[in-house]
């Protein structure tokens, strides 16, 4: 392969990258915007550096005009969960999408086989169709799905691999261990008390909103009322919200909506 070729080849894979990015980042937001706990907390994605490409073709004995077809992580996402419990929500909501606009390859199941280093993620390899300026074309994307804390560890893990290649030293290696037992038990901590996280995440997110709305309420008021009346409004808000009744507030919030 020329090397002139690399930004035509690379091309599809940027724009998968994109729209599965946004495909993800949907389902985030069609939980938020239902007031529901989104089993999605963020989502990246990127395109795999040539010099990797190269790395990664040269370690496994691919040949050049085979890369596309060998290599499945040139378009990569990664979606980060809270919880562990998520990860299995969002494995279902890409199974359930398997043979309609994606084509489930593989699975790799990192977190019931914990790799050697420690590394803990779950992998799905796609085939993606992309609508291209040349009509359909199918290619591989590997989806990871982690929790922040797994993905905090393979963050750091990642960046002291890349720094030492083969000569990591046996203390930082050591370490990683550690840090990688810590990340574990950080997950069964969360899980133990996931209800009562998801219970305040919850009220934070009610409270948040209704705010919100006696905000849009009040602008919408102010653009009938005189500022004599709204003077008491805000006084009004700013006694209720010291108080810290949410019941109050919400029937606070109401009574500017139908103002009598
Ligand atoms: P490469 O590891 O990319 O050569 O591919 P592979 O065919 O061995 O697939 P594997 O499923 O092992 O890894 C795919 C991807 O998972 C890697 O590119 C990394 O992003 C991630 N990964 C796998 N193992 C580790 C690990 O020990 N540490 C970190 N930080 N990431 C890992
Ligand atoms: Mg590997």
């Amino acid at each position: 392969m020329e090397m002139k070729n690399w930004k035509q080849i690379l091309l599809p894979y940027t724009q998968a990258v994109e729209e599965l990015k946004v495909k993800f980042k949907s389902i985030r937001n069609h939980y938020i915007s239902l007031d529901e706990y989104s089993p999605i907390e963020f989502v990246t994605g990127r395109v795999k550096k040539i010099s990797s490409i190269l790395e990664k073709a040269k370690k496994k004995n691919i040949p050049l005009e085979d890369i596309e077809e060998k290599i499945e992580d040139i378009a990569g996402i990664r979606i980060m969960c809270q919880f562990a419990e998520d990860i299995y929500r969002v494995i279902d909501i890409i199974r359930a999408r398997d043979g309609k606009d994606l084509y489930i390859e593989e699975e790799r199941d990192y977190i019931t086989n914990i790799k050697s280093s420690g590394y803990r993620s779950y992998h799905i390899i796609i085939r993606y169709p992309l609508q291209t300026g040349h009509g359909e074309k199918m290619i591989f994307a590997e989806i990871q799905i982690r929790t922040l804390a797994m993905n905090f560890w393979a963050t750091i893990e990642h960046s002291l691999r890349y720094k030492y290649k083969q000569n990591m030293p046996v203390q930082i290696q050591k370490r990683l261990t550690k840090a990688a037992e810590a990340a574990y038990q950080l997950d069964r901590e969360m899980a133990e008390i996931r209800e009562e996280v998801l219970k305040c995440q919850e009220s934070f997110q009610l409270e948040s909103n209704i705010i919100g709305d006696i905000f849009s309420n009040i602008q919408a008021l102010k653009n009938k009322n005189n500022t004599q009346s709204m003077t008491e409004v805000y006084e009004m808000f700013w006694t209720l919200w010291e108080e810290g009744d949410m019941a109050k507030l919400k029937e606070f919030s109401e009574s500017l909506q139908f103002p009598i």
